[in-house]
């Protein structure tokens, strides 16, 4: 059976993250959700109290970060130091500093030799920003996800709501509307659909439809499924 690399870029809270970690459990594949990498190091900076405008700062922390990807059970785990933080990672207050420590040169080099090390030998699906563009710029699949702004802020209300975290809906839209500005804009691997990337609107379609819409175009190319 052929070991893919399967990409999915898109905006926050577009279904990437819940589709991909779907879609590798049905093919057997490992599942590396690399926003929740720079959500780590923005995690890592709060505990040290490193603000990322000290970019001397930021190196040492980036020299001295231990990040790991475990796929458990449980589903795709990050550790920080040892440390389980793949629910601390996805809070409100981590979002934003996620997408501003990501813009940094010293950030996105070490996050992305990590991603190419731990994707490289395929069998993986792998959500993030650049991830068709900069990081597996010839994966054998890359889809770009977008939904409505007003769709996605729901999904992200309902997410955090159903972790007993109370948010105004207000608040997580232009939230949201902030950070996909913030991350389409940066100087370096902006947010963008790769130029082979297959578009996939989710704003319709539940996540079990959007799994089969992404199988649909994937299980030729897979023998022995
Ligand atoms: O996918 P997410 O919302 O967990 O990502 C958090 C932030 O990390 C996002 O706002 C931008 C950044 N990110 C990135 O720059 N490149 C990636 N491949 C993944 C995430």
């Amino acid at each position: 059976m052929k070991k893919l690399i399967i990409a999915i870029d898109g905006p926050a809270s577009s279904g990437k993250s819940t589709t991909a970690r779907l879609l590798a459990q049905k093919l057997g594949y490992a599942y590396l959700d690399t926003g929740a990498m720079y959500r780590a190091c923005a995690l890592y900076s709060l505990q040290k109290s490193i603000s990322i405008t000290d970019i001397p700062a930021v190196t040492d922390m980036m020299a001295s970060i231990e990040i790991s990807i475990r796929n458990e059970q449980a589903g795709n785990r990050i550790y920080l130091e040892n440390v389980d933080v793949t629910d601390a990672v996805r809070e409100e207050h981590i979002s934003k500093l996620a997408s501003d420590i990501s813009a940094l040169a010293v950030v996105r080099t070490q996050m992305v030799d990590l991603q190419r090390k731990l994707g490289n030998q395929g069998a993986v699906v792998i959500d993030g920003r650049d991830i068709g563009t900069v990081v597996f710029p010839n994966a054998d699949f890359k889809f770009f996800m977008v939904a409505d702004a007003e769709v996605r802020a729901q999904r992200r209300w309902t997410e955090l709501q159903s972790k007993g975290l109370s948010s105004i809906f207000e608040e997580v839209l232009s939230e949201l509307i902030e950070r996909d500005k913030n991350d389409s804009t940066r100087e370096i691997a902006p947010l963008r659909a790769a130029d082979d990337a297959i578009p996939i609107d989710t704003t319709k379609l539940d996540v079990d439809a959007q799994v089969d819409l992404l199988l649909s175009y994937i299980l030729p190319s897979v023998e022995d499924i």
